[in-house]
This record gives C-alpha cells, structure tokens and sequence, in this order.
C-alpha cells in the first residue's frame, strides 16, 4: 500500500504521455518558447506499462493517461492497449481534437469514461483562450464519445475575464445532455500569468447559478476533488473543483508520473524523484515511489498561503501545467 506520513492511502496514478499539444491553451501552456522533451526522455510504451505495474502492485486501481495532449503520441493505440491488461479502471484526459482517430481503441480498451477540456462554447472564443482553431472538431469529438455511450466530463477552466459570462450557458448544456461539467478554479504554475483576481470561486458559481436555476447537491465519493450538484431534471450534473478557495488535500488519493519518468507526489510538489532512470539501470525502484510518497506534504505540495489571495505566483516553484501533466 503506497501509505504517506499522515495516513492517506494513495491508489490513483496520473500518468503523462507528453508535453507537447496540438492546443495552447493561455492557462497551462508558457507563453515564451517552450522546449519539449526529446523523445529518448520519454518513457516508451513498455516502460509505461513495466513502471504502472509495480504501482498496481502497491494498490493503484485507477490510471488515468494526461498529456500535454495524449493522443499526440503516435505510440497511444500500443500503450492503451498494453495497460488494459491491468486490473484497474483505465481513464483519460484530452483536448478532445484527435478523438476521431482513436475512438475505436477507446473503446476497446475499456475507457468507459473521459475527461475533456472545453472552456468556452463559442468558435471565436475558442481560438482566443486555446491560439489553435478546433472548436467544431471538440464539439464533434463530445457527440462522437456520447454515441458510444461514454461518460464525458468537460474540464472547464473558469476565468473572470475570459469565460464568467459562460457558466449560465455551460449550465444548461448539462439539461439537454448527459454531460457532466466541471468548473475548476484557475491554479497559478510557470508562466501562465496567474492572479488571483481572475480566480473565479466555488461560492461565486454557486451563487452564479442560483440566479437562474434549481439545483440540489449530489452526494460526492470519498476522494472526490470535486463538489458535484444536479439542476432539477438535468440529464447531466455539474460540479466544482475548488483547489485555490477551499483545497481537499486531506482526502487525497492520486500521484502523478510525468512523461519523462518522474514521480511528483503532488501537483504543486517541488521535489522529483527520477523513476525512469533507475528503471533504464535495471534498478528497483519502489523504495524511491514510496519515500517519495511518505514524504508528501499535507497541502498543496506545502507552497500555498492559507488565503489564496495572498498566493506569489512568483514564489511558487512548479513546472508548467503542460510539463506536469493536468
Ligand atoms: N488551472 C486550472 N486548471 C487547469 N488545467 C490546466 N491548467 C490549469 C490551470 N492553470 C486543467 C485543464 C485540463 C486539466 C487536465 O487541467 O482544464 O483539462
Ligand atoms: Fe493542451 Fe490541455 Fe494544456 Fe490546453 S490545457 S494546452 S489542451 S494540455
């Protein structure tokens, strides 16, 4: 069992593929020039599934495949299919733009539920927050995986200057359709021009949605990091992800492997502990994954303010979002 110092039991791994994307999104991409990981510092397919193995055998029933864009790697068909063998629930995160190309392997491989970021529903918008154009081809990609009888939960990113005026709009798309949205409070990393006036809070789209509908709150699972609610007759539900206002570090549950092969117990840790090159060395490597598990910090890899509005995006030390891997 991968136990830390203070008791939580960690059995959800969030492996990323790559850094690179076919999106820029303003919030998780640096805007200066980014140099990716060469291919060689990548873990390969067989590492992939050699290393999410020894954490499986520690307990992790739950893996979910992130990015950058992790339909990018040309390898993905090989890799989903790889770790289908293993006795987990098999999930992923993506831009929904590739979609198409991969939906049979999709399925096959089990994926029964998906995460896609969309954060405005208007074509122009799109273009603006993610500097690619592609709306019309995510739009295609949500009806194509609801065809196939998949869970779909957007991702959207609530900004004040950018897509406030959205969340009514997003709101209603959960009565029309079996989707299931989820507003996340923007967090500050490396070079996304972070502030916490741009921060829109779980309060304020609670309060928000009052304004135009009824709603009653869901009952939430354990490790939930987000807050779910249903609107009355909504096919749908939606949900908060209140990482800035009110984090849910001590329920947490999940560890991170980015895509060069290296553990961060944290999305906002500061250490690393190299993985894949141990592994490359024929070296065992669980003693590093649960040290670096036991010494996780209780909240937010120990960066944060206790007020979010007292956070120094300046002070925090992170990757990108995009190197992390959301
Ligand atoms: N703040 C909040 N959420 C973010 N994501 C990426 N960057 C940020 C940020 N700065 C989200 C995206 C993606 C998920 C993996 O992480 O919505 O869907
Ligand atoms: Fe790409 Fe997702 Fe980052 Fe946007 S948020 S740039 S789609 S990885």
């Amino acid at each position: 069992m991968l136990l830390d110092s203070l008791g939580r039991k960690h059995d959800y791994l969030r492996i990323s593929l790559t850094d690179q994307c076919n999106l820029r999104c303003l919030y998780c991409m640096p805007n200066e020039y980014m140099e990716f990981m060469p291919n060689n510092h990548l873990m390969q397919a067989q590492e992939i599934f050699e290393i999410a193995k020894i954490f499986v055998e520690q307990g992790i029933n739950k893996i979910r495949l992130t990015g950058g864009e992790p339909l990018l790697r040309k390898d993905f068909p090989d890799i989903i299919s790889l770790l289908a063998k293993l006795p987990i629930q098999l999930t992923l995160t993506t831009n929904g733009i590739l979609i198409d190309k991969y939906l049979s392997q999709l399925v096959e491989a089990g994926i029964t539920s998906v995460n896609l970021s969309l954060d405005t529903l208007q074509a122009v918008k799109f273009t603006q927050i993610t500097k690619r154009k592609g709306f019309e081809k995510v739009w295609r990609a949500i009806h194509l995986l609801l065809q196939e009888s998949r869970h779909v939960k957007i991702n959207m990113v609530a900004m004040k200057s950018k897509n406030l005026d959205e969340i009514l709009d997003f709101i209603a798309l959960t009565i029309k359709l079996p989707l299931h949205i989820r507003f996340i409070e923007f967090m500050p990393f490396t070079g996304n021009a972070w502030e916490q006036s741009q921060v829109v809070t779980h309060h304020e789209i609670l309060d928000l949605v009052r304004t135009k509908f009824e709603f009653s709150k869901l009952i939430d699972e354990p490790n939930d990091t987000s807050k779910k609610y249903q609107v009355k007759g909504a096919q749908g539900t939606f949900a908060i992800i209140s990482t800035m206002s009110e984090p849910f570090c001590s329920s947490c549950n999940r560890l991170r492997l980015t895509a060069d092969g290296k553990i961060k117990n944290c999305l906002f840790s500061v250490e690393e502990s190299n993985l894949l090159e141990r592994f490359r060395k024929g070296q065992d490597i669980l003693p590093i994954i649960k040290q670096s598990v036991w010494e996780k910090k209780a909240q937010q890899g120990g960066q944060f303010p206790k007020n979010y509005q007292d956070t120094v995006p300046e002070k925090i030390t992170n990757r990108s979002m995009i190197s992390i891997g959301g």
